[in-house]
């Protein structure tokens, strides 16, 4: 059975005091989520040290929203997969939509990040998505086929074991207008069977798909219904506990 998960992007968000706020109302209220849920918090870098050493001992999972594609070395300003490793960090989110646009992140870079991530241990979240015109214009599953061939298709079998991928269509994220549960099952089901293709069946079977944009009370419970969509990433709706905690008892 697939791990089911539902992370929070707190994107760049919260003061490290409010985040810290936060992350502990999100423990305290976590005692209602069956413990099969995956939880991961997401916050920003200059909160990740204080926020792992909280949630030990507790089910929440600590994770980054990047890592540098390099090891270490002369990069000003980039934080390494082994550097977020080293605090306590399990996951790292990779090639989200917003690092893809306003940073130039392109496939061939996501796939060093990834195995960076490996390297050090962290599960890499693997973003992929279409934009409005894609979708539009009705080449999406070519779209999120090119990102998942060219980010994911390099790995071993036991690296891609390692991978979690979020579906996220950049004309869901931040706009209140969520894919349906059919829109984002459809994809769901087309990245599993392109994973399938390349990596075999029972491997594809045993990836996390999380859908993310938009997501919301309201409306995750008909998205997780969804046979291939195993949770969701969450961004806005993360920064408030209970909208979280709800989400997670979506299932
Ligand atoms: P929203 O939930 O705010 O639409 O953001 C989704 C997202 O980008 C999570 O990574």
């Amino acid at each position: 059975m697939r791990k089911r998960i539902v992370a929070g992007n707190w994107k760049m968000n919260t003061s490290q005091p409010e985040g810290i706020e936060l992350v502990k109302s999100v423990i305290e209220k976590s005692i209602v989520v069956p413990k099969a849920i995956e939880l991961v918090i997401i916050p920003p870098f200059t909160h990740l040290s204080e926020i792992v050493k909280l949630s030990k001992g507790t089910s929440v999972k600590v994770g980054a929203q990047n890592c540098a594609e390099w090891s270490k070395g002369a990069y000003t300003g980039e934080v390494s997969a082994a550097m977020i490793s080293s605090i306590g960090a399990t996951h790292v989110v990779i090639g989200h939509s917003e690092r893809r646009e306003f940073f130039n992140e392109d496939n061939k870079m996501l796939y060093r990040k990834i195995k960076q991530a490996h390297e050090s241990n962290l599960i890499p979240i693997y973003c992929c998505g279409e934009k409005l015109k894609e979708r539009e214009s009705g080449n999406f599953f070519e779209v999120v086929e090119k990102q998942i061939s060219e980010s994911l298709f390099e790995l071993s079998k036991e690296q891609m074991l390692q991978v979690v991928i979020a579906y996220e269509p950049v004309w869901a994220i931040g706009t209140g207008k969520n894919a349906t549960s059919q829109q984002a099952q459809d994809m769901h089901a087309f990245i599993r069977f392109t994973l399938a293709k390349k990596f075999g069946k029972d491997i594809a079977d045993s990836i996390s798909i999380l859908y993310g944009g938009s997501c919301k009370p309201s409306n995750a419970e008909e998205i997780f219904a969804r046979p291939d969509v195993d949770g969701g990433l969450i961004g806005g709706a993360s920064l408030v506990a209970d909208d979280f905690i709800t989400i997670a008892q979506s299932f």
